[in-house]
């Protein structure tokens, strides 16, 4: 198992850090598990002069899974667009063709007041974002800033998705609802968007290939609604970048703490990249207070989807489960009664309760 670890900005570093120490105990149980260090973000930027530079590129190329912290750090925000530390995530994103990105929602019984609903909407919560990663309005061409005849200024962008694009992810939707609820409910905009209505068009088709998944389809204005009114009526849930950026934002709110949830993005023959769905948190890097267990969780979703070790899978996400049951919080899961430990700790627990 070959895996490229960057660990990128802000709190990347130190919760990469407490993954890494899970994978080097999975070590010592035998596996052979190999992992090189690059930079990407405004550490790429720092270190290279670009948020994702060639040799981080090619070392994740060559590997098998990428293990990813975050990027994004407030001394970056002047930079050129270019050379701005998102632009490392959504290169790399393209390069590696990582088009489907998986993102749960899950409620964990022992977090279940963290949530923002009450208890009652959210508990026993499960759903599967799958969002499409490498196309629509985030790439599209042309796009820019232009000036018109009349002397005014336009800012545009175009929204697109090609049949093959559609088709490939929409199979990934279907897969993975045989897997679980075997319900799928797109996500579009096709009362007003013809990538929309041609997107709904190519997903009914892809379907027919999977008699045994429900269908459903739903505005993403409604879906939002729904996220918050009804969470639980949701199994797998399909939709495009930007409809899936925001809604995954959303669905993440759900379960209280996005410092629980990981994410996997997967090329056609899951080799994946896999983070934290949350952000850099420049504000409390190095304090060694982030919640390093979103980007363990991810690693758990890496023995699952590239490495296909459920087993090993569920070791990890039992270990997890485990350091909540013994009462273990970091400051944004904490609760009265409970007892609040720092990042390391926590990465300490978990390898003890694996
Ligand atoms: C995400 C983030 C990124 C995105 C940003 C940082 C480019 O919001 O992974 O959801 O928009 O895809
Ligand atoms: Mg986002």
């Amino acid at each position: 198992m070959k895996i490229a670890v960057l660990p990128g900005d802000g709190i990347g570093p130190e919760i990469v850090a407490q993954a890494a120490k899970v994978l080097e105990a999975l070590r010592g149980d035998g596996l052979k598990i190999e992992l090189e260090y690059a930079h990407i973000g405004g550490a790429g930027y720092d270190a290279a002069g670009d948020p994702l530079p060639d040799a981080t590129l090619k070392l994740s190329q060559q590997s098998d899974a990428v293990l990813l912290g975050a990027v994004g750090g407030y001394q970056y925000d002047t930079l050129p667009r270019p050379m701005r530390p998102e632009q490392g995530l959504l290169r790399i994103r393209k390069g590696l063709g990582l088009f489907a990105n998986l993102r749960p929602a899950m409620v964990y019984p022992e977090l279940v007041n963290a949530s923002s609903l009450k208890p009652e909407l959210v508990s026993g919560l499960d759903i599967m974002i799958l969002r499409e990663l490498t196309g629509d309005i985030y790439f599209g061409q042309p796009r820019g800033i232009r000036t018109l005849d009349n002397g005014e200024q336009q800012g545009f962008d175009t929204m697109m998705y090609s049949e093959s694009e559609i088709r490939r992810v929409a199979h990934v939707g279907f897969q993975i609802a045989m897997k679980r609820g075997k319900k799928l409910c797109s996500v579009d905009k096709a009362n007003v968007l013809d990538t929309s209505m041609f997107w709904r068009e190519i997903v009914i088709e892809v379907s027919k290939e999977y008699p045994q998944v429900e269908l459903s389809h739903m505005y993403v204005d409604n879906a939002a609604m729904q996220l918050v009114r009804a969470p639980k009526q949701f199994d797998v849930i399909l939709t495009g970048n930007i409809f899936g950026d925001i809604l995954s934002d959303e669905a993440s709110m759900l379960t209280g703490s996005i410092g629980m949830l990981p994410s996997a993005s997967l090329d056609a023959h899951n080799k994946g990249l896999y983070e934290p769905c949350h952000g850099s948190a420049p504000d409390i890097a190095g304090k060694d207070i982030a919640n390093p267990l979103a980007t363990i969780l991810s690693v758990a979703m890496m023995m699952r989807y590239t490495f296909a070790r459920e087993d090993i899978a569920q070791r990890i996400e039992t270990a997890v489960r485990k350091v909540l049951q013994q009462g273990l919080r970091t400051g944004d899961i904490f609760e009265p009664g409970m007892q609040k430990i720092g990042c390391a700790a926590m990465g300490d627990a978990v390898v003890a309760a694996l």
